[in-house]
């Protein structure tokens, strides 16, 4: 009643911002992201009928309070979806910097879903996994899956689950890491405020719809500028409407690495920025290109390079 997983971050190209079903975790719309290789979660569950609750430990440390509720919570709605009746020991190592806003709960609710299953000795199929592991983080839904990813809204919990495009492994992801400081408001508590602001809320659902159709056309055209300009206008599209709901992520080092990106872009280097819930600034580019540029990023903050990553997988 043991098993292990590893699963990898993934980046959005295009964006998932804001829920229509909180509970459920549905997303106001379709999303689609890249999986990396550089960052990911290895976790270990171990189902103990002798346990009278979950013991959380994530990279040697055990887990109380609020992080410990929300994963605790989430192992009570897996038990009773899949009716079973233990707690379980959840060991889990992150290998993402901390707090890189690198949404590591992608990587970390990917692994989990993976590892509680197994243990149990249930094979749920990629599709299922991918709903399961979205109720605990919605970009974890994406993490199930290597390479090019889109995740379908849907309309309930089976309709919205995640699956695999493409590979395309001659992309690269340049990571900026501007500010290592935990966030002012997360990602939940910062989408929720869609809700209050309807005509954003419309201006975003449409908007991404549209991003989402020339993404999946760039994609089958295998046209890295098209990806790269699509996923940089709705990045900002996105920080534009959190601005608009009171909050903001970026700072001026991040404006300083954007600005960067788009002088070695008028040179001829294909550079595409994209940022998500916080500072950090993640730079689109294809892999013969990394070593010209990547001492022109060095200047500016600390890097780290990521290639096309895999799914999630048994260690
Ligand atoms: O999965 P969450 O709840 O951490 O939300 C992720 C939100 C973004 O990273 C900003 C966008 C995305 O699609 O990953």
């Amino acid at each position: 009643m043991t098993h292990t997983a590893i699963a990898n971050v993934n980046i959005a190209l295009i964006k998932y911002w804001g829920k229509k079903d909180i509970e459920w975790n549905l997303p106001l719309t379709s999303s689609i992201s890249l999986t990396l290789d550089a960052f990911y979660t290895k976790t270990t569950v171990t189902y103990d009928p002798t346990l009278t609750a979950d013991i959380l430990l994530i990279d040697d440390e055990i887990i109380t309070g609020g992080e410990y509720l929300r994963v605790t919570k989430y192992m009570d709605k897996l038990r009773k979806l899949y009716s079973i009746p233990f707690y379980a020991k959840i060991t889990s190592y992150n290998f993402v910097p901390k707090k890189a806003g690198l949404a590591s709960s992608s990587s970390a609710f990917a692994a989990l879903a993976y590892a509680a299953t197994k243990a149990y000795g249930l094979n749920l199929d990629s599709k299922e996994l991918s709903s399961l592991a979205r109720l605990g983080s919605g970009s974890a839904s994406r993490s199930i899956y290597g390479g090019l990813v889109l995740w379908h809204e849907g309309h309930d919990h089976m309709s919205s689950y995640a699956e695999h495009l493409t590979h395309m492994d001659d992309l690269a992801v340049i990571v900026c890491l501007i500010d290592e400081t935990p966030k002012k408001v997360n990602s939940t508590d910062a989408m929720n405020r869609l809700n209050e602001y309807p005509d954003l809320k419309e201006l975003w659902i449409l908007s991404t719809q549209d991003a989402l159709n020339d993404m999946k056309e760039a994609i089958i055209e295998n046209d890295f500028d098209k990806m790269g300009s699509i996923a940089e206008s709705h990045a900002s599209l996105m920080h534009y409407i959190i601005q608009e709901t009171g909050v903001s992520y970026l700072t001026d080092q991040s404006f300083k690495v954007m600005d960067l990106t788009e002088k070695i872009r008028n040179e001829g280097i294909p550079v595409y920025y994209t940022m998500d819930a916080g500072a950090n600034v993640k730079i689109l580019t294809k892999k013969e290109y990394v070593e010209t540029i990547k001492a022109r990023y060095e200047k500016l903050s600390k890097v780290i390079v990521s290639y096309t990553g895999m799914g999630v997988s048994s260690l």
